[in-house]
């Protein structure tokens, strides 16, 4: 191969279909197993067969572009359908509109720019506008706050790991615009207090978002199945928009989510023009340009093929597998779950943070479970989907054998991927945590062949959405010191 400035080109000529595919497969084959139920996360899976018909609907879509939403009549029709199935389900009425986006963060970004556009117009006072959330609520808030340049306020959970209503009103300001809150949180699968906070929104005349992504084609049925769910969707008065993802519980394919508005007198803040463009009027309701058809074809195929009573068929499976998980967790007496999770959303730790979950959780890792470490406290994320059921037996037996594992080695240090996230879970000064991560992209995204060093210097996060993540030049030394004592005196 000649050589290139990069350390690779694309081939000088292509390989055979048959070529590709192996080679795919080949790569492939050190992933992780996901079908076996390994990975607490990322992947909604039904079965092989709801796979073949998201694989086929989305293949015949794959080139359809809805960039343009006039140029095809069937996508602009599955579109509409689906909207209005997700209004249905959610309980919102005729007055209900929304758009279908790639994903829960593009829902999320859309709803905060939607409102800091409502904003400008009908709350000029709020010079340096904020949203004010829980903590627990997902970053894709914060995301959206940074890039779109505004404030953010994340506010502190409470014992429950709930968002505090009382904390939200009193954290309200002529600046503010939007609240927002989870239905559930993902971390612990929680419900935040969605009808109070609904209550504060409308004596402010603010807007409220139910972020429902994880939930929102999830809790419905768990609602159905006979469990007490309190109101969190369009029935609630003071909502004014849903994000629900369909490549989640809507077992869409990747790159689906619904964004509903309790009526049009938002989302009208939502489109975007633009009219001198010479390639003619550009005119867009999303932050895509370019969208495949496919999975738009595919989310509908899903929802059709599965049915009421699939979704409730499954869900029920689902449930009745996080109910035992639940339940053998529970009686482990060295665990205890966190919070009062809602859903098939499971966080648990140890009992006053002894032994270290972390060293559990690298001993499951060398059982070959994919483990969603967490922070706030310390603690593994489950989020229990069909293809887990099967899993669960060896799962506990694993999770029993790395907690005498870890007893045996009360002096083991956690390693690997905890030894990132326990480091960072232990770090006082955030800015800092930031200057690592952002170092281990830089090293992720450089060019191998070229000789990038990222830096060492220690810097706080520049046009940060979050005034608290700007650390002073003594945080870095501080860090070190506090983290060093907490080792001295054991602090988790
Ligand atoms: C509650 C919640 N909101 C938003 C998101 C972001 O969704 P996505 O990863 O599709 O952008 C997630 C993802 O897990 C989530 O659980």
């Amino acid at each position: 191969m000649p050589p290139t400035k990069t350390g690779i080109s694309i081939p000088e000529t292509g390989k055979t279909h048959e070529e590709i595919l192996a080679q795919l497969a080949q790569m492939r084959h050190s992933d992780v197993k996901w079908k076996d139920g390994r990975v607490w996360s990322l992947v909604y899976y039904v079965d092989e067969e709801h796979l073949a018909l998201m694989n086929q609907a989305f293949k015949m879509y794959f080139s359809e572009n809805m960039l343009n939403p006039y140029a095809w009549d069937s996508l602009r029709h599955m579109e509409k359908e689906i909207k209005l199935m997700a209004g249905d389900l959610l309980n919102g009425d005729n007055e209900t509109v929304g758009v279908i986006t790639s994903g829960g963060t593009e829902s999320i970004f859309q709803a905060v720019y939607t409102y800091r556009e409502w904003a400008r117009k009908h709350k000029p006072q709020a010079r340096q506008p904020e949203i004010v959330v829980p903590i627990s609520i997902h970053p894709a808030f914060e995301k959206a706050a940074h890039i779109l340049g505004l404030k953010i306020k994340q506010l502190p959970t409470g014992d429950d790991l709930r968002a505090q209503p009382e904390l939200i009103r009193k954290n309200i300001t002529s600046n503010t615009i939007l609240l927002a809150a989870s239905a559930p949180s993902y971390p612990n699968g929680v419900l935040d207090p969605i009808e109070e906070i609904a209550e504060i929104a409308t004596e402010h005349g603010l807007p409220f978002h139910v972020d429902a992504c994880v939930g929102g084609y999830m809790l419905p049925w768990v609602e159905r199945l006979g469990n007490s769910i309190p109101p969190w969707d369009f029935r609630v008065k003071g909502v004014t928009s849903i994000s629900a993802d369909l490549h989640k519980f809507g077992y869409a394919a990747k790159g689906c989510s619904t964004l509903l508005y309790r009526s049009m007198d938002y989302m009208k803040y939502q489109f975007f023009i633009a009219t001198d463009f010479p390639g003619g009027i550009y005119a867009s309701a999303t932050f895509q340009g370019s969208r495949s058809g496919g999975p738009i074809a595919a989310a509908w195929a899903a929802l059709n093929a599965l049915g009421k009573d699939g979704y409730l068929r499954i869900a029920k499976e689902i449930m009745e597998g996080t109910n035992r998980l639940k339940e053998e967790i529970g009686a482990i007496p060295e665990l205890k779950i966190l919070g009062e999770p809602i859903m098939n959303i499971i966080s648990y730790t140890t009992q006053s943070s002894r032994p270290d979950i972390f060293v559990i959780a690298d001993y499951m890792e060398e059982k070959g479970w994919m483990v969603d470490r967490q922070q706030f406290p310390n603690s593994i994320h489950l989020t229990v989907m069909r293809h887990h059921i099967q899993a669960i037996d060896t799962y506990m037996q694993d999770l029993r054998d790395a907690i005498q594992y870890a007893k045996d080695h009360p002096k083991a240090t956690a390693k690997g991927n905890a030894a990132l996230y326990g480091l960072m879970a232990r770090i006082p000064f955030r800015g800092m945590v930031k200057t690592n991560v952002r170092k281990l992209f830089e090293e992720m995204y450089s060019n191998p062949a070229g000789n990038y060093k990222s830096s060492d210097e220690e810097e706080g996060e520049v046009n940060s959405a979050n005034p608290a993540d700007n650390s002073p030049a003594w945080a870095g030394p501080l860090n070190r010191i506090l983290i060093g004592l907490g080792r001295l005196f054991g602090r988790k």
